[in-house]
């Protein structure tokens, strides 16, 4: 993750819900100084320091790093000050801990990637070969049509093509949860309110994406959150309609992070690609996930 506004929303939905064995940061709407940092201090604010964090990849594997302060803020999650400055955390690269620990360890995991793929792609050199109990990865990122970054590229692939393309042609069950449904599945600007009935964390939400909505997202159907819906995917994927895609992602400058579909005798790996969504089904799953998040708060047992 490279928190990044719509990654606090997609990591409260998932602490609502899901086990987190760990997260990584990865350099992308801002630095990795900044993104390790957030996702640090967003776990301290849910009472979920026991999730330990990686520091990842400072810049993609080939391009120069592309950040997005104008979407995020200078700090990844304008809007909002956090109380105290952290302790230590550990120092080993998430794909060499990752890679370690899957040695040892027999528990299924899967991966929900919600920035650029750099930490990803380095795993999976990490992996003499794609283990059994690695059920798959969950990329939101791409689109089949459209962009956010230029006409044709979104801002995960676009800030690290060359990961993206590795991603997309793993030898792993891959999903792909692009702006072909995060762009539909909006949060309506007018639901911000509810987010203050959730303790701490909610009220870290309703700020960062007021500021997110002042500043970048002005759309008259609502807000973007694209990462929660990648969350929102893996854990009902009977919400979404799925194809079944050979993709690459194309590298050269013209085209950069652009998903390009392949034709169907292509060998590469099918990506499970989300091309509609059932949107009141979505957004009514995550709030139940954020009421969940937040009873389990430390703010909200003692409220
Ligand atoms: O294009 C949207 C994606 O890029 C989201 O993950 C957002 O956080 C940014 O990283
Ligand atoms: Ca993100």
């Amino acid at each position: 993750m490279d928190p990044g506004i719509d990654d606090a929303l997609a990591l409260y939905t998932a602490l609502g819900r899901l086990p987190i064995a760990g997260l990584s940061a990865v350099a992308g709407n801002v630095e990795i100084e900044k993104t390790f940092v957030n996702a640090r201090q967003l776990l301290r604010l849910a009472g979920r320091s026991d999730v330990p964090v990686w520091r990842g990849s400072a810049a993609p594997l080939h391009y120069p790093l592309h950040t997005a302060p104008h979407v995020h803020g200078a700090s990844g999650l304008d809007g909002y000050q956090f109380p105290a400055p952290l302790d230590d955390a550990p120092t080993e690269p998430p794909w060499a801990a990752w890679a370690r620990i899957w040695q040892e360890e027999t528990t299924p995991v899967h991966l929900i990637a919600t920035g650029p793929l750099t930490n990803i792609a380095k795993l999976l050199w990490c992996l003499d070969d794609a283990p059994s109990r690695l059920t798959g990865i969950t990329v939101m990122g791409g689109a089949i049509h459209g962009g956010n970054v230029t006409p044709t590229a979104e801002f995960n692939f676009y800030a690290d093509p060359e990961a993206a393309d590795q991603v997309m042609g793993a030898n792993v069950p891959v999903t792909m949860v692009g702006l072909d449904v995060t762009h539909k599945a909006r949060l309506p600007w007018e639901d911000l309110p509810r987010f203050l009935d959730f303790a701490e964390p909610g009220r870290l939400l309703y700020a960062v994406l007021h500021w997110y909505g002042e500043h970048a997202e002005r759309h008259p159907d609502g807000l973007a959150i694209h990462d929660a819906i990648a969350v929102a995917a893996y854990a009902n994927p009977e919400l979404f309609v799925w194809q079944e895609l050979p993709l690459t992602v194309l590298q050269d400058a013209a085209w950069r992070g652009t998903v390009a579909r392949l034709p169907e005798s292509a060998r590469r790996p099918r990506v499970k690609a989300a091309v509609d969504v059932d949107v009141p089904g979505v957004l009514n799953w995550l709030w139940g996930s954020l009421q969940a998040m937040a009873e389990n708060s430390p703010a909200f047992r003692q409220s």
